[in-house]
């Protein structure tokens, strides 16, 4: 890994004055080699929950913990240099009570270094968002398709597609603007709503499939670089990554079979006596 010359870092305030100014660029970040990587292109790095289907393998984020998100979130923090790291916290770890949250947002903060935390957010935790953010925690919201409702929605899909669901998201919104959160993530909603939550908030909104409405965006990388066969409709794949790296391997497991690999050159020899 390359060395480098310490660089400001950009900070939850820097991110709240780009509201209507120039497109806020946010992408996942769960390792170190990756984060470095990313960091000289984005604003804003999340540690998103989501490492627990890209990178563990489980159907859901619900069975996320606190370990496993400070893990991640110490890996992507030793290479991150300029980028705001922000982690998710995980499912259970901030709906019972403002306390519990407060506690395992310090934990989260204390153990990884990272500038803030992400809660999946509405009327239900705006109080437990404005007490992190009195008390020093700058916190991200997160509304529309919350990835931690899907037992409660029955599945991951396209919110505020009709009245009551409109109202739902807007009252989200507006809930975790009042409680003072500096950004909110809005998933998977149509274009028209994405731009009403937009215009109806402080905060500058970051889409995901939520259109060029919104203050920002943010994709999963994982998705962007082409690493899974399937992709939502809202992601654009600029790289086909799956393909490149089967085809790697293909040829080294050829190399390997044919005795090709390793070289002489790949190959350490005894030392010649002086
Ligand atoms: O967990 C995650 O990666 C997220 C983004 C998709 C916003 O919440």
């Amino acid at each position: 890994m390359s060395q480098h010359i310490q660089t400001k870092r950009i900070s939850a305030p820097d991110i709240s004055a780009r509201k209507g100014a120039e497109p806020i660029v946010c992408l996942t970040a769960y390792t170190a080699p990756m984060a470095e990587i990313l960091d000289p292109h984005c604003d804003l790095l999340l540690v998103g929950d989501s490492v627990g289907m890209v990178v563990h393998g489980l159907p859901t984020t619900v069975g996320v913990t606190m370990d496993m998100m400070i893990l991640h979130g110490q890996a992507v923090m030793r290479t991150a240099r300029r980028a705001m790291v922000v982690v998710d916290m995980p499912f259970g770890s901030y709906e019972a009570g403002a306390e519990t949250a407060y506690a395992n947002a310090a934990r989260i903060m204390k153990e990884t270094g990272c500038q803030a935390v992400k809660v999946e957010s509405g009327p239900e935790v705006a109080r437990t968002v404005e007490y992190m953010v009195r008390r020093g925690i700058p916190v991200m919201g997160h509304i529309g398709l919350r990835p931690q409702a899907v037992n409660v929605d029955g599945g991951f899909r396209a919110k505020g597609r009709n009245e009551t669901e409109r109202e739902r998201v807007i009252a989200e919104a507006k809930a975790t603007d009042d409680a003072g959160a500096f950004c909110i993530v809005v998933e998977g909603v149509a274009e028209e709503l994405a731009a009403e939550v937009t215009g109806a908030v402080h905060a500058p909104t970051i889409g995901i499939g939520a259109s060029a409405a919104c203050d920002g965006q943010i994709l999963v990388t994982d998705d962007m670089l082409g690493l899974f066969d399937w992709t939502p409709k809202f992601v654009r794949r600029y790289a086909d990554l799956r393909r490149h790296v089967g085809d790697a391997i293909a040829t080294y497991a050829a190399d390997v079979r044919a005795r090709r690999f390793p070289a002489s050159a790949e190959t350490y020899a005894f030392k010649k006596k002086a």
